[in-house]
């Protein structure tokens, strides 16, 4: 039988933090979650265990506890915290995958405040060089979640990263999200991926998308 995984989410209560630990409750993970404000992360694990009964959930003092029992630790913050929890966690997480959600946008949505040759997951993976950094469920909105199916079409969710067994094991992530995993590359294409979330939040503001907006590459 395949092992848990447990999956520490920092930054729980944010927008995505929520999303993300509400739709990967209904796989079989072990979910770790920790934010600063108690009594929202206590109102959103009582939510969780009331839809998924048979999630395991538990709640986590500190960055460096639950980066310390994961497996996978996800970084849903800011880019300018996701540095700053960086070296909270930089011992625990040594071999581990640690995922970026990041935009780093600027302060008036018109540009990213990485230099053109980075992006924030290139600057994690600097900040972390002996874990597994991966660019994940940064290309769609918070409000997908509910429903990663839009007009009829399952939304695409690129990822990116430098080890294999990572970007497969961050693709069944997305699977259980309800997203269509798309391996778009190494971590340098995640200044391509963060870029084409500016692209689609300045489009969203321009259409009234909504926020219920997402990536979808037509094939054969
Ligand atoms: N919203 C989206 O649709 C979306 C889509 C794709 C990617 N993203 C990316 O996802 C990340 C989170 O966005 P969001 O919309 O979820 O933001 P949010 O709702 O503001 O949530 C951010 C979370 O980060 C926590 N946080 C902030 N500074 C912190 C620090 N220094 N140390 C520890 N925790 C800290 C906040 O905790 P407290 O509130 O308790 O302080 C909050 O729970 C951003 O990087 C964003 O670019 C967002």
């Amino acid at each position: 039988m395949k092992t848990k995984k447990t999956i520490a989410i920092i930054g729980a209560t944010g927008n995505m933090g929520s999303a993300i630990s509400k739709s990967l409750s209904k796989g079989n993970y072990r979910l770790l979650l920790k934010a600063n404000e108690e009594d929202k992360l206590d109102v959103l694990v009582k939510e969780i265990e009331s839809i998924q009964t048979k999630a395991e959930v538990g709640v986590a003092v500190c960055p460096a506890e639950a980066g310390w029992e994961a497996d996978i630790i996800i970084l849903a913050l800011p880019f300018g915290a996701e540095k700053e929890v960086a070296k909270k966690i930089k011992e625990v997480a040594n071999q581990k995958i640690v995922i970026s959600i990041s935009n780093p946008l600027n302060e008036t949505f018109d540009g990213l405040v990485t230099a053109s040759d980075t992006s924030a997951a290139e600057e994690l993976q600097k900040l972390l060089p002996n874990s597994k950094v991966i660019k994940a469920f940064n290309t769609t909105f918070a409000a997908d979640f509910s429903s990663p199916v839009i007009d009829g079409k399952q939304v695409d969710a690129f990822i990116a990263g430098n080890d294999e067994e990572a970007l497969q094991t961050v693709s069944e992530l997305v699977t259980t999200a309800g997203f269509n995993p798309i391996v778009a590359g190494d971590l340098s294409i995640s200044r391509t991926l963060e870029s084409m979330q500016l692209l689609l939040i300045q489009l969203g503001i321009k259409y009234n998308y909504n926020w219920l907006a997402g990536w979808k590459i037509l094939h054969n």
